[in-house]
């Protein structure tokens, strides 16, 4: 019995370590997943207390020699470890855990993120106070030490914002916005991912959530909110011979679009197809020419026509748009 536990505790241990802290509920980085990283943790002692009065339970009935237990004495066992236990502990936790239900006082935000799920993509404008909203897309930036309101809504579809790290995940409903107020304490890069099943590329519907100090931060942001500085001609030719610019807006060179993914500052993303693949140029032009091979379902359309060479020249200039 012995070995066996020491096996299985070394199987947990092993399959802990080898989650990644950049998208747990068990490593926070602001001060709400610390609230339920906590509570987490109480609970589960709640849990193993009662799951361990039943173990008991069943191994006191199952060892018993026949008949050495009266209808009393088992009536008494079942009523202490079945009854009272569990309802004590269970009136306990819910005791400590009622205050962390209650409203937080609404705090005015120090800067508001709008964030839509689409499908299978994140649309994200920041409204900096005083200043034009920047537009960007699967890749999410925030000032550490301050309060950041995320203002969540759905394009097409309900999807969920979940930020494992940061806080607990709250809906995206088309038509409607939810609010979700925020503070990241630890600069870091992070994970986020939909939670809410949207449709066929559901679990491939992620994006990173880089926090920064804040000076760095505000660069960044100014940096953002300058329009492109195309490169290459032959991939801004081949950008607007394809009518890229009908679903993807680049500020200097496109009108805006509601339809895709913002590019304007493409290159200096880490991932591409929300989350899911490294930037690389082999990536971008197999992308463009593929996309549903990566995102089953997905609305943007596929460029076989394409040669090697142009999507290779698409991927550049698009690379290049830092
Ligand atoms: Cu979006 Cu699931």
């Amino acid at each position: 019995m012995r070995g066996k536990i020491s096996a299985i505790s070394i199987v947990t241990a092993g399959l802990l370590a080898g989650c990644n802290t950049h998208q747990s509920t068990l490593a926070p980085f602001g001060a709400d997943a610390a609230d339920i990283r906590h509570l987490f943790i109480i609970m589960l002692v709640g849990a193993v207390v009662i799951a361990g009065g039943v173990a008991l339970l069943m191994r006191h009935a199952v060892r018993a020699p026949e008949g050495s237990i009266d209808h009393r004495k088992g009536m008494r066992i079942v009523l202490w470890l079945g009854g009272i236990i569990p309802t004590v502990v269970l009136l306990g936790l819910l005791a400590y855990l009622l205050p962390y239900m209650r409203p937080r006082p609404a705090s005015p935000a120090d800067l508001t993120i709008a964030v839509d799920g689409e499908q299978f993509w994140w649309r994200v404008a920041y409204a900096p106070p005083g200043r034009p909203p920047v537009l960007s897309a699967n890749e999410i930036r925030i000032p550490t030490g301050r309060t950041v309101a995320f203002r969540l809504s759905g394009g097409d579809v309900v999807h969920s914002f979940w930020i494992p790290g940061l806080a607990g995940k709250m809906d995206m409903i088309p038509g409607r916005i939810n609010s979700l107020v925020v503070r990241a304490d630890k600069p870091g890069r992070y994970r986020g991912q939909c939670a809410e099943f949207c449709g066929l590329s559901h679990a491939l519907m992620a994006f990173d959530v880089i926090a920064m100090p804040p000076a760095a931060f505000d660069a960044w942001l100014a940096e953002q909110a300058r329009p492109a500085r195309p490169g290459d001609d032959a991939g801004a030719r081949l950008f607007a011979a394809n009518g890229c610019g009908g679903c993807h807006g680049i500020a200097g060179v496109t009108a805006p679009s509601r339809i895709g993914p913002d590019l304007t500052h493409f290159g200096s993303r880490r991932t591409l197809a929300a989350g899911i693949l490294p930037m690389t140029e082999a990536n971008v032009a197999a992308f463009i020419r593929h996309p549903e091979k990566t995102k089953p379902g997905v609305r943007m359309p596929s460029f076989p026509q394409l040669s090697d060479d142009e999507a290779i020249a698409l991927a550049r200039y698009l690379q290049g748009l830092k």
